[in-house]
């Protein structure tokens, strides 16, 4: 078996990636890991998330990925450049937050970030904000709960639309026009974000791109990749498989079977 992609989050948001990638390098084995058992990783603190992202990147390491997305923002806002340090044989692609695409697209010069509490608060996405969006209003917002009508595949209940409109609401009154997905749960949302708050808002997420720069290295490293359009991925979860595919198989609208991981 030659080299596989590996894709990593806490829980199934990294799906919205793995669907990207798999566009793009459809010959290619994925191999995805959640780890459900510590999941969310969006209310711990970040030397927790460094540490649970290693644990992640060397199940995913054992079972010779490379390159590694780390599919979280989460994640990847705790400390990218701390894992690129601890494995060097690694390719790393992360996931951040498009603000500087939505600063420069917005006209209203209104802007609003949906994360995770982790990343709202990280210095990371600060810094981000600080460099690329200075001349813009931005609306900052940790969402768990967002994460956790993801995970629970009750995207479409009237429950998710009525919090989406307590974060949406007022920035939308005040003229916001773009809104950034700031954690990788969120394209699962998009349909019913439109719905709640108009189809001319613009959403901005990352993982198209991200996508593209893992064709990159799959380009540019073409010999260690396994060339078999018919090799299977796989799915891997610390937490509970039977429930878990079905939620994914839901999210992504065909069978998807989750294995233990451990
Ligand atoms: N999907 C993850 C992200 O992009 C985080 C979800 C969580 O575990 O809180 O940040």
């Amino acid at each position: 078996m030659g080299q596989s992609i590996g894709v990593f989050d806490s829980g199934l948001g990294g799906l919205s990636v793995y669907r990207e990638i798999k566009k793009l390098l459809p010959g290619q084995r994925i191999i995805y890991f959640a780890d459900h058992k510590n999941a969310p990783y969006g209310t711990r603190k970040e030397k927790e998330i460094r540490n649970l992202t290693i644990r992640a990147i060397e199940f995913l390491k054992q079972k010779s990925c490379s390159p590694v997305v780390i599919a979280c923002n989460t994640a990847t806002t705790g400390g990218i450049d701390f894992y690129r340090r601890k494995f060097p044989n690694i390719s790393f692609v992360g996931v951040v937050p498009p603000i500087k695409p939505a600063a420069i697209g917005s006209k209203s010069k209104k802007i609003v970030i949906l994360s995770t509490t982790a990343t709202s608060k990280s210095k990371y996405l600060k810094r981000l904000i600080k460099w690329f969006a200075r001349d813009c209003k931005v609306w900052n917002f940790g969402c768990p709960e967002l994460v956790e009508a993801v995970e629970n595949g009750t995207v479409d209940r009237e429950k998710t639309k009525s919090m989406l409109r307590r974060y949406l609401d007022k920035p939308l009154k005040d003229g916001a026009d773009s809104i950034v997905f700031g954690c990788t749960h969120f394209p699962f949302l998009s349909k019913v974000i439109k719905e709640v708050s108009g189809s001319g808002i613009k959403i901005l997420e990352p993982s198209k791109p991200v996508a593209t720069q893992v064709r990159r290295i799959y380009q540019n490293d073409q010999r260690s990749w396994s060339k078999n359009v018919k090799i299977l991925d796989k799915f891997y979860t610390s937490g509970n498989s039977r429930t878990i595919s079905q939620v994914a198989t839901k999210l992504l609208k065909r069978g998807i079977n989750f294995q233990n991981a451990y």
